[in-house]
């Protein structure tokens, strides 16, 4: 099998950026002497089953740093066709990837977002070997562990959601090229990969990862990102 992986750092960052009051977008943003991004391009050129690391930049970002991603070695491939929309960036890097590699149909591709700083390698191959070959791909995720609560428009609770069953979804997601495409055109409005697989009738394989995969969304996000790769250095 064929593994590539896509990923999608064709944001601003708005919501890290307004907090923050920095201009730089979220994915270039130092974490642990690094830009955040290079953590995740790093871990996905390591990790021996991926072929090759697509990633997937605005069309006019100014703020690439190529000379410290060169040591990142071949593996890892930039493409300047984001989208106004993740979902977007994703499909336009699909397309651009099958330009250079040509029939990549059934291949798999591993989607990450540049904004999940902590992914291991171990993860990745953990969701590999996990998914296989089912043909609905898979995803990481983390069943919830808070209790859920419904608000109405006053910001206070109207209900309380049962968590039985409900997991968050983290990347990477992965699915075969064609029919990530296919899903994609056919749900432009998805916020995740698996959601527009989900629109086709599959059901994409959950596979549990851990809270140290976040997401960095907010300025504490980046501080505790910090303090989880820190902690795995020293250990
Ligand atoms: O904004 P958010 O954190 O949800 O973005 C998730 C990922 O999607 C980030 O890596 C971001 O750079 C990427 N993205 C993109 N193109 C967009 C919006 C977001 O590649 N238009």
């Amino acid at each position: 099998m064929t593994y590539h992986a896509l990923v999608p750092a064709a944001g601003s960052g708005s919501r890290m950026g307004a907090l923050s009051g920095c201009a730089l977008p979220k994915q270039y943003l130092p974490l642990a002497g690094q830009p955040m991004i290079r953590h995740a391009l790093a871990t996905l050129c390591a990790t021996p089953a991926i072929m090759d690391v697509f990633v997937v930049l605005a069309p006019d970002d100014i703020h690439w740093p190529a000379a410290a991603m060169a040591t990142l070695g071949p593996k890892l491939r930039v493409l300047r066709c984001g989208g106004d929309t993740r979902a977007r960036s994703v499909a336009n890097g699909l397309r651009a990837m099958a330009g250079e590699l040509g029939e990549i149909g059934n291949d798999w591709v591993l989607v990450h977002d540049a904004a999940r700083p902590c992914l291991t390698v171990a993860m990745v191959e953990n969701l590999i070997a996990e998914v296989g070959e089912e043909d609905a791909g898979g995803l990481l995720a983390m069943p919830v562990a808070d209790t859920l609560k419904r608000s109405d428009d006053n910001g206070r609770v109207r209900q309380t959601v049962s968590r039985d069953g409900l997991w968050q979804a983290q990347t990477p997601q992965m699915f075969r090229h064609r029919l990530l495409l296919d899903a994609l055109d056919f749900a432009p409005q998805v916020t995740d990969e698996a959601s527009a697989i989900e629109t086709l009738g599959l059901s994409p394989r959950l596979v549990a990862a851990d809270v140290s995969n976040l997401k960095v969304t907010y300025p504490l996000d980046l501080q505790l990102a910090a303090w989880i790769l820190q902690n795995r250095e020293q250990s």
